[in-house]
């Protein structure tokens, strides 16, 4: 997919994404993946939207899965890698993984992703992305896919930085990192349909083993 490949931030670019991550728990990290990737995922996610391949979103996932619709209102559609765009996307997200590694020795392992969709009207609550020391998911993506979007309309992310709200459109091709246990955020109430793709790097293994460890 070399069409879409977007050119790599630098390794200064790299290094600030990596130390506002560790130091203030979430960074910025808009340069990652390309406006034409962005462009061809948020095709592949408005066809899997109209196809209604997705599920209502809950809050957890499959075993622990529940619908709560007062801290959640968006449908999610997760991504199996079964579209050239989707490739792509996990191929960056897989470079990027490595060298989140390489700086900050987190020991990421797997990833998962999936398309989220706000209709008018939904939002988040304020939330972290995985419970402290369940080492679940460790590091939060979030990568969006509104060609345009007006302040007016909401729907911004806010993250907070110990207490402190700051505000992030969720403008075309921008992304924020986090650490899942650590940040505190949430989707403000959005004016405006609002496309993105929310993903997660875990440092477990999310397959049951079916052999017992002491006999591999
Ligand atoms: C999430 C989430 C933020 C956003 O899906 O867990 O917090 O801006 N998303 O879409
Ligand atoms: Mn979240």
């Amino acid at each position: 997919m070399n069409a879409i490949a977007p050119i790599p931030p630098g390794d200064n670019a790299l290094t600030a994404m990596a130390d506002d991550l560790a130091g203030k728990g979430w960074a910025r990290a808009d340069g990652w993946f390309g406006a034409e990737l962005c462009a061809a995922l948020r095709e592949d996610a408005l066809a899997r939207f109209m196809a209604e391949e997705d599920a209502p979103a809950g809050v957890g996932r499959e075993g622990d899965f529940t619908l709560d619709r007062s801290v959640r209102q968006c449908r999610l559609a997760w991504l199996d890698g079964g579209d050239p765009a989707q490739s792509a996307f996990l191929a960056r997200a897989e470079a990027l993984r490595l060298e989140l590694n390489r700086r900050l020795y987190l020991g990421l392992l797997e990833f998962e992703a999936c398309y989220a969709f706000y209709p008018e009207g939904g939002y988040y609550g304020r939330h972290r992305d995985s419970f402290r020391g369940a080492r679940n998911r460790v590091v939060s993506l979030v990568l969006y896919l509104n060609p345009e979007w007006d302040t007016d309309w909401g729907g911004q992310l806010i993250v907070y930085e110990d207490e402190t709200p700051v505000s992030v459109d969720p403008a075309f091709a921008s992304a924020v990192l986090m650490l899942s246990e650590e940040t505190e955020h949430e989707v403000a109430e959005t004016r405006h349909p609002r496309l993105a793709v929310a993903a997660w790097w875990r440092v477990n293994q999310t397959v049951v083993r079916e052999t017992p460890l002491a006999a591999i």
